[in-house]
């Protein structure tokens, strides 16, 4: 075997090591599935084997889950059913043979252990976990279109009852060793280091080599779905889910299928009905393009993907952070996290440490959690230099500005900061709405001047945008990549312009749910519809979350810029009576379309006078074509930006798409959405609305002309790709 080593001890436990050649981290591929009944297969015929204790050689973790690289090339697309069948039993059918092999398992779990990697666990008769802040366990297939499928269904159900199970799996959530024992999940703690040792002792107790389903009269706790208390959790669930997902991701209806149907039959028959969800979730377009987008094209574009590949890897040591506000806080947080040492500046010293403060109490948080070590919060927090002083840019190999959104201040910055610089030091400027190559005139080197734009809150949101000047040369963008690897954040990098890539297509998001407005569609049912589509919250309510006057004040930036070219948005008549006339300025005075002062919050009723309701009841149909309508407004935009070159390469747009903005994860990103739909179709629909809304559905001619040709973005992409 080549993944697996078993050492026989002198009391006849076997260690069976867990270690995949060549890899950091365990993953269940195809090779590893194919192994794991040969050694279940020795352990059960070897009569000097009367134990096993199952662990991990790697320091990283014991299993990561399955191989989605692996599972996407062998599955996506394929029609033959009974191989998919054949395949998805593979690890369904070694783990029910490692649970029934008639001698004690023991998981030794040395590290995370997550979906597959867990599953794994599951099916052992005992687990013990080490203490340490770095392991997690968990389910979290969910999150990639999936549902696990190698028994979590049917055993995390049996044994911690199905309300707990189905939390965690339609959340995805993990545990923590200790609350993984709390919950059920492991069976014992110990200090990290000590797993198999204490897995042995579990064994040489008299562990007994069956679970707790084999066993008759197993009862599952809470109760099954004949039980009275136990088809509460479907009633409850099933309304919970279509709440949760609109029906929009299969996955989480067919985990409850599997559950519901599972637990009905015994073990065996259990698993295989698992199995048959599994492959049918499996085969979704939803599936597929998460699975892509979320997790292969995510992964790319992590290791760089867009990096030019001439330049030589850089390793931010050093960089200072310009204004201490709210995003520069935030930033000078994740960077000392990621180990680098960071000037945290603003006008004064009591601003500088304020900055600094929003990490103190973040850290202060983790360490009273157990997720970080006092040492390592110290050391953390003692790479924070906070100060009013330039002179300590000094050394920078990297400067953020994100002072004041004004460009003359940003100007005078950039001017007293490159005055520190070496040679080759970057500089980029966190802005969210000026263009980088206008910032960049202020700049007396202007190929080490980019674009680094974060989203607010700095430490949850993954994506950062990089924006290239007219000027910003390969150099530069390499090291911004570098720096956004090193703080492990997924970068997407695009052409300069208003609004960038993301800000300009979210914006037609919010933009379109005010046009309904002022059509006379009831506030409620605009919202509705816009979270219907999958976008974590209607478009009225972004609004109130970005600030209306942060609108207002946009728009007559716009306006100035643009002069005869300029056309208002649809609302703003609306917006700005709001802001100008009524001083409501969204969710952050708690005046908005909203009002913030109960809750739930309810709509405001002032607002049925700005914009009388019309419509406040729509067919199933109406809604289905309204919620269409909100997602292509957003894709014809991403489609425009394709064309003028904003953006292009599609891994980029998608996961952009769907990590800054929220566009509806089941669809993979607007430009998989545009790709399954198909782009005749597409343009048909588009086209419609068009004639029905505007131009501002207009779909651009390369559009028309891939359609014509019967291409695809990521056809086109994969030849090109192939031929370079
Ligand atoms: P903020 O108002 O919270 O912080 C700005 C900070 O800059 C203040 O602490 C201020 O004292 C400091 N400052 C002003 N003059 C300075 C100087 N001469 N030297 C050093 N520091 C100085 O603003 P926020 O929200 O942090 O935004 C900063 C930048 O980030 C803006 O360009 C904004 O457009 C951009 N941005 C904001 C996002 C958001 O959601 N708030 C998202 C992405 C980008």
């Amino acid at each position: 075997m080549e993944n697996f080593k078993i050492d026989v001890d002198a009391d006849g436990i076997a260690t069976i090591t867990f270690d995949v050649p060549g890899r950091s981290m365990n993953t269940l591929t195809g090779k590893v599935m194919a192994e794991i009944p040969e050694w279940v297969e020795q352990v059960k015929s070897d009569d000097a084997i009367k134990g096993v204790v199952l662990t991990s050689g790697k320091a990283s973790g014991f299993c990561a889950g399955a191989d989605l690289g692996d599972m996407a090339a062998g599955m996506l697309g394929g029609a033959d059913l009974q191989a998919a069948f054949d395949a998805g039993w593979r690890l369904n059918g070694a783990l029910r043979a490692l649970e029934t092999c008639g001698k004690p398992v023991v998981a030794a779990i040395n590290g995370l252990a997550l979906g597959g990697g867990l599953e794994l666990t599951l099916a052992c008769h005992y687990r013990v976990a080490g203490d340490s802040s770095k392991i997690q366990l968990g389910l979290p297939e969910i999150k990639v279109g999936l549902f696990p499928g190698g028994g979590g269904t049917q055993r995390l159900t049996r044994l911690i009852g199905v309300q707990a199970a189905m939390t965690a799996m339609t959340a995805g959530s993990s545990w923590r060793p200790n609350d993984a024992k709390n919950a059920g999940v492991v069976h014992e703690v110990v200090p990290a280091g000590t797993e198999v040792e204490a897995a042995k002792a579990w064994i040489k107790g008299g562990g007994k080599a069956s679970q707790p389903w084999d066993v008759k009269g197993f009862k599952i706790p809470g109760g099954g779905p004949y039980h009275p208390a136990g088809i509460q959790n479907f009633l409850v669930g099933n309304a919970m889910i279509r709440k949760q997902t609109y029906a929009n991701y299969p996955a989480a209806l067919n985990l409850m299928k599997a559950v519901y149907e599972g637990l009905q039959v015994p073990m065996d028959a259990a698993l295989r009905i698992e199995t048959r969800y599994f492959i049918k979730t499996l085969m979704t377009p939803e599936a597929q393009a998460m699975i892509r987008s979320l997790f292969l094209s995510k992964q790319e574009l992590d290791k760089g993907a867009a990096r030019p590949a001439d330049v030589p890897p850089s390793d931010p040591k050093k960089v200072a952070v310009l204004g201490a506000g709210m995003m520069g806080a935030g930033i000078a947080y994740v960077q000392a996290m990621a180990g680098i040492e960071t000037i945290l500046i603003d006008r004064d010293q009591e601003s500088a440490d304020k900055g600094k403060g929003y990490a103190e109490d973040i850290i202060k948080k983790r360490v009273s959690r157990g997720q970080m070590t006092q040492d390592k919060a110290d050391a953390v927090l003692a790479l924070i230099t906070p100060t009013s002083d330039y002179s300590l840019i000094k050394g920078s190999d990297l400067v953020i500005e994100a002072v004041f959104e004004n460009r003359e201040l940003k100007a005078t910055v950039t001017q007293m900061a490159e005055a520190q610089l070496e040679p080759g030091a970057v500089f980029g400027s966190n802005t969210s709405t000026l263009p980088i190559s206008g910032l960049a005139e202020a700049s007396s080197r202007p190929e080490d001047f980019i674009g680094i734009h974060f989203f607010s809150p700095v430490d949850k949101m993954m994506l950062v945008e990089i924006i290239m000047g007219e000027k910003t040369g390969p150099a530069a963008l390499a090291k911004a990549l570098d720096y956004v690897m090193k703080i492990k954040k997924t970068p997407i990098v695009v052409e300069d312009g208003r609004g960038f890539y993301t800000s300009r297509c979210f914006g037609t998001y919010v933009a379109e749910g005010m046009a309904m407005l002022e059509e006379g569609i009831s506030p409620v049912l605009i919202d509705n519809i816009g979270r219907a589509t999958g976008m974590p919250r209607g478009p009225l309510e972004m609004h109130d979350d970005v600030a209306l006057d942060l609108s207002v004040k946009i728009a007559k930036q716009t306006a100035e810029d643009l002069g005869d070219a300029y056309r208002p948005l649809p609302g703003s008549d609306i917006v700005r009576k709001m802001v100008e006339d009524l001083g409501r300025y969204g969710r952050k005075n708690g005046k908005g379309f909203y009002d913030y002062d109960s809750k739930p919050k309810v709509i405001w009723s002032g607002l049925a006078e700005l914009a009388p309701v019309k419509v406040d009841e729509l067919s199933m149909d109406e809604v289905a074509d309204q919620k269409r309508r909100l997602l292509y407004r957003q894709a014809v935009e991403v489609a425009r930006c394709w064309d003028e070159g904003v953006i292009d390469d599609p891994r980029e747009a998608d996961v952009g798409a769907i990590l800054a903005w929220g566009f509806a994860p089941w669809t993979g990103g607007p430009i998989t959405m545009i790709d399954q739909t198909g782009l005749k179709a597409f343009v048909e629909q588009a086209d419609i609305y068009a004639a029905r809304y505007g131009d501002r559905f207009a779909v651009p001619q390369f559009l028309r002309d891939m359609a014509a040709k019967g291409e695809t973005f990521y056809g086109k992409f994969a030849a090109q790709k192939a031929a370079a």
